[in-house]
């Protein structure tokens, strides 16, 4: 299979700074709102944080070791904002810088081109302090500097780069459904939170095509494959409404300048929809290079009039992850087709895809059948829709090594690579990593 992928096809593995770096509060490091509320009681499953991680921060070298023994030519990672700027703004930390100038050239020594997602959830608690982050307009002057710097800094070395990872997660998910830093519950807030992403994203552009000469730059989006839960009119309007609601809010906005209107209709009436001032649409629609897909499972939609949003989401019955996602590699085949179709003919990049299960060490081996399964669908997947024509780059699995997940602590597993938190942080490549090694041999 690997054969028929295109031969500058980009084959890797993605992470992002908080959930593997640790060294949280090391070396000049500034807080970040997810060094805060880990440690608010019950926000994260058996009180877990990102104190310490992976230690990649110290043990990089190792990591990136295994990377060349797993074959990739690309990995995507994220630069941790408040470790190059522990303020935010201002006074840069140059021990932080150090460390990613250390990594980005170890990455080329070893032919591995380094991606960079410039936001990936670690906003500097500062800002959060100063002005609410993500709630204040201002931020979007912040974003701009520091992906300036990171610019300057990395451009010599880094082609690729990414604004944000999955804007949806950093509004909805942190701002609406309360499970993410820094855990509110309200829509209003997390629709400005989210106009103020996007602002932010436009900004960050704006200054790459002013400041970059070569390299591209993209977004990346987490992808709902939506299917109504019946045909009944009432659920294909749901499916409609969700589809705009964690789709189109995020991939038609910046491509059209406008917001998809019969949500935002909604939202007006609910007097929820965020404040729009002149020249925000054309700043958030200014034209970038590619689509990062974060692709993990569909979501199955039936109507719900009650709520503003028009829809809830319903469990399906298709096998199930060890997070409780549906197992549905249809999804990102078909979800790759609409992306290109219906959101500017972009090139793709999958930018993450992947998968938890019950990962356990035994003899020394980790055998994870349901991973290698996993993948194997998903590649297949993902070369139907190039096949179809759809103008697909690269594909990074999520993830390199086990690591911290977010508000599920280090209970569930997503890695290619075990970490035994209990002992050292040995790394153990599980059967997958042996499965994706061949693969990427294959040719
Ligand atoms: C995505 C996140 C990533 C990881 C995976 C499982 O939404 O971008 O950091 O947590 O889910």
């Amino acid at each position: 299979m690997r054969a028929s992928f295109p031969e500058d096809f980009l084959w890797g593995v993605a992470t992002a700074s908080y959930q593997i770096e640790g060294a949280d509060l090391q070396e000049g490091k500034g807080p970040s709102i997810w060094s805060d509320f880990t440690y608010e009681p019950g926000r994260i499953d058996s009180g877990e944080n990102g104190d310490i991680a992976c230690d990649h921060y110290h043990r990089y070298l190792e990591d990136i070791e295994l990377m060349t023994r797993l074959g990739v030519n690309s990995y995507r990672f994220s630069i941790s904002w408040p470790r190059v700027f522990p303020e935010g703004r201002g006074q840069i930390n140059q021990t932080g810088i150090d460390f990613y100038d250390r990594l980005i050239d170890e990455l080329l020594k070893r032919s591995i081109r380094p991606v960079v997602t410039l936001y990936h959830w670690d906003l500097p608690l500062k800002l959060q302090e100063r002005f609410n982050g993500w709630e204040s307009r201002e931020i979007r002057h912040y974003f701009g500097d520091y992906s300036s710097s990171m610019f300057s800094k990395f451009g010599d070395r880094v082609k690729l780069w990414i604004t944000m990872n999955e804007p949806y997660c950093s509004s909805h998910v942190s701002y609406l459904w309360g499970e993410h830093a820094p855990g509110k519950r309200d829509l209003r807030i997390s629709l400005s939170v989210a106009h103020n992403l996007l602002l932010s994203h436009g900004e960050a552009v704006k200054r790459f095509r002013e400041e970059v000469r070569d390299g591209m730059i993209g977004l990346t989006n987490v992808s709902a494959f939506v299917e109504p839960a019946s045909d009944s009119r009432a659920d294909l309007r749901a499916a409609r409404l969700y589809d705009q609601f964690v789709n189109g809010w995020f991939f038609e906005t910046p491509i059209t300048g406008e917001y998809p209107s019969e949500l935002f209709s909604r939202f007006e009436i609910a007097g929820v929809s965020p404040t729009i001032e002149d020249e925000d649409m054309e700043l958030i629609s200014t034209p970038f290079d590619f689509w990062g897909v974060n692709y993990y499972t569909r979501n199955l939609v039936r109507s719900q009039e009650s709520s503003v949003l028009g829809s809830e989401v319903v469990q399906g019955d298709l096998p199930k992850t060890e997070m409780g996602w549906e197992i549905y590699a249809e999804g990102l085949e078909g979800f790759l087709f609409k992306v290109f179709k219906e959101y500017g003919r972009k090139p793709i990049y999958v930018t993450e895809n992947g998968i938890a299960s019950k990962d356990a060490l035994v003899d020394g081996n980790v055998d994870d059948g349901p991973r290698i399964d996993y993948l194997r669908k998903h590649f297949s997947a993902a070369l139907n829709a190039i096949k179809g024509g759809v103008d697909l780059r690269g594909f990074f699995v999520w993830t390199m090594m086990d690591n911290f997940e977010w508000a599920r602590g280090y209970s569930k597993r997503f890695g290619l690579v075990y970490v035994d938190f209990k002992n050292d942080l040995k790394r153990v490549p599980k059967k997958s990593f042996n499965y994706y090694r061949d693969f990427l041999r294959s040719l």
